[in-house]
């Protein structure tokens, strides 16, 4: 007996990388899949439906339950039907992860509309248009009074959390899918959804060029996509409480991250003028956060 049996999932991005590993690992935990992926190149480009059907097949041959869908997550009738497809498929929906993304990193000086738009279209948008359907179709279930526990996954990147250079466009997308994610929760908890949001660290197309992503020759691979896999899992199980936190995940390591919070302050009973701000606040410009606690992160 698996511990996701019956569950029914949308796995979005689910052809390759991260999502891949999700999709097969949900599904030998008992879940039923609908491996999503438009199957394009890396910058978004393109179209395949390949990637998803392989998934899908690959689950079906070991014994699970999946099905392929290839529509992009920030289609609005594609969302809609994808929605729609788990549940005519599976007679049910109850967790979506939502992982499809992709990337064209570009200084800002020089990024071009273009890159702009299909980063946010993807990563904000995407998650947005599944997450809106999903969660209309779980409103009507809770209005007819269905006691439910439905799970709702999102994928940050610590690119958006922490800010790297020649990523406004994927990171600013990346950190409002965290706030996304915070806010979904509190609205939804009333119908019984939980949604979180895991920013992951793990080799895939997008990352194999860099130096720490290198396989292990031995031993366990910390940078395996499918290290990611079991946290999402968890999320997505019916007796996980969690809900409107933000996590970092990279090998056998889940970090949780810390809201927003105030640091320091300047007060005065009344409107403040420039001058006696350049007195009182001058010094946040000598605040230093450090490396935020990267360095404890891996
Ligand atoms: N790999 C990492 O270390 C890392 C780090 C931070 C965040 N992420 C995030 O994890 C997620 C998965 O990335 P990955 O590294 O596995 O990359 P990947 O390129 O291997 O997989 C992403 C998949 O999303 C699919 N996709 C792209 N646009 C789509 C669309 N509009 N509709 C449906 N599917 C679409 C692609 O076809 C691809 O198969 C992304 O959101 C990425 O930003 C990854």
């Amino acid at each position: 007996m698996g511990t996701l049996d019956g569950r029914v999932v949308i796995v979005t991005g689910a052809g390759r990388g991260v999502g891949r590993g999700h999709a097969l690992f949900l599904a030998s935990q008992g879940a039923k899949v609908v491996v999503n992926d438009l199957g394009g190149n890396p910058d978004g480009t393109g179209v395949d439906a390949s990637p998803a059907q392989q998934v899908a097949d690959e689950i079906v041959a070991a014994g699970g339950v999946a099905v392929a869908n290839h529509d992009s997550v920030s289609s609005w009738d594609g969302a809609e039907g994808l929605v729609r497809q788990a549940v005519e498929a599976f007679g049910d929906l109850h967790a979506v992860v939502n992982n499809a993304g992709i990337l064209r990193d570009r200084m800002l000086v020089n990024m071009s509309e273009d890159e702009w738009d299909a980063v946010v279209d993807v990563h904000l948008k995407g998650t947005f248009c599944v997450t809106r359907f999903a969660a209309s179709y779980w409103r009507d279930q809770a209005k007819g009074g269905a006691a439910i526990d439905r799970a709702v996954v999102n994928t940050a990147s610590t690119s958006g959390l922490f800010g790297s250079a020649g990523q406004t466009n994927y990171g600013s997308a990346k950190s409002a899918i965290a706030t996304f994610s915070i806010i979904a929760s509190r609205e939804l908890s009333r119908y019984g959804v939980r949604v979180n949001c895991i920013a992951p660290t793990a080799r895939t197309r997008l990352t194999e060029h860099i130096a720490m992503m290198a396989p292990k020759d031995d031993g366990f691979d910390p940078m395996d996509p499918a290290n990611i896999s079991p946290f999402i899992g968890y999320l997505a199980t019916e007796s996980c409480r969690i809900t409107g936190q933000v996590f970092h995940v990279v090998g056998g390591r889940v970090n949780l991250f810390k809201p927003w919070e105030v640091v320091d302050s300047i007060s005065k009973n009344g409107r403040w003028t420039i001058e006696e701000l350049a007195e009182e606040a001058d010094r946040f410009a000598d605040v230093d956060f450090g490396d935020l606690g990267r360095s404890d992160m891996f």
